[in-house]
């Protein structure tokens, strides 16, 4: 399975905070918030990456995450020039698709919570798999209205009058259809390829899966200033409490397999002294070398 990050948009709404680095390199808490997403789909087991941003925050996120391998990751980056829609990653990542399936996080997305996303991907065979998540104010959101059996039978994007409070969060998984599909889209009428209507086609086709996030996982939207600040003190809540850190792609590397002790101790070795550090000494590599021994 690859996966597709996409980082784009002006972050208006964060704006001054986004004049000189992008929503996605923000801090949340005592990361970039790039760092949730990408954890995420690592946790997933996802190991190859096609990073999508604008032309001008492109070489951030490159001097961030560089090309992967320090994390035995492989990351490449494609630019989205215009803000033309969430499903034009697909055309924009073709060639990096290739033959696979693919899933698509948005960089602002921060999940926690359980291992429903590592199932989803380890369940995947062909369609596509989406979320639903109870939220409040679903109008800001794509929403899937469900059916007495529980299936889904609509979806809309934004609508004035949601049919249910369940929105779909920004992860998306898809069978390699989704190329072609996207290729046959038109653009909506503010002229962006809305994942919604990827969403619909693959309903239309009785393809679409649609998975219900429980009460007890937590979906954080850090897309304004005070949202971003619940968001870090959601992070910072948790990683207090329970001495982990979430979002920590080195640890998320190392317990998937994707790095060795001997290669996670080294990555860390080479950090400045800090709490991050500490703690992928202290909390995962000593851990781990007690089990070992
Ligand atoms: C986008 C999608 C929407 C989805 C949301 C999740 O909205 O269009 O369907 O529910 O992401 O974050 P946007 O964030 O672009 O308003």
């Amino acid at each position: 399975m690859k996966g597709i990050i996409l980082a784009g948009g002006a972050g208006s709404r964060l704006f001054p905070l986004t004049l000189v680095a992008s929503k996605q390199l923000q801090p949340v808490y005592d990361k970039p918030m790039v760092y949730y997403p990408l954890t995420t789909l690592l946790e997933g087991g996802v190991r190859e990456f096609c990073l999508i941003s604008t032309p001008q925050d492109l070489p951030r996120f490159r001097q961030l995450l560089g090309d992967g391998r320090q994390w035995g990751l492989a990351i490449e980056y494609r630019e989205q020039a215009k803000p033309e829609g969430i499903a034009q990653a697909f055309l924009i990542a073709e060639s990096f698709i290739g033959g696979d399936a693919v899933t698509l996080i948005l960089g602002d997305n921060i999940f926690y919570g359980g291992d429903i996303f590592q199932r989803a991907f380890a369940d995947f065979k062909s369609g596509a798999t989406i979320f639903g998540y109870h939220v409040h104010d679903p109008e800001r959101y794509g929403v899937v209205q469900f059916d007495e059996q529980g299936r889904a039978i609509s979806i809309e994007e934004k609508p004035k009058q949601p049919k249910s409070n369940y929105a779909v969060p920004g992860l998306y998984i898809y069978d390699n259809s989704i190329v072609a599909l996207t290729k046959a889209m038109k653009p909506s009428p503010r002229g962006e390829l809305e994942i919604t209507d990827v969403n619909v086609e693959y309903l239309r086709r009785g393809h679409l899966r649609v998975v219900r996030l429980n009460r007890g996982f937590a979906w954080l939207d850090a897309g304004t200033s005070s949202s971003l600040h619940e968001a870090s003190a959601y992070v910072q809540t948790i990683e207090k409490r329970q001495g982990i850190k979430i979002g920590c792609p080195e640890e998320a590397s190392f317990r998937r397999g994707f790095l060795t002790l001997d290669q996670l101790e080294a990555l860390t070795a080479r950090m400045p002294r800090c709490e991050y550090r500490e703690y992928l000494e202290k909390e995962v590599i000593a851990e781990a070398r007690l089990v070992v021994s």
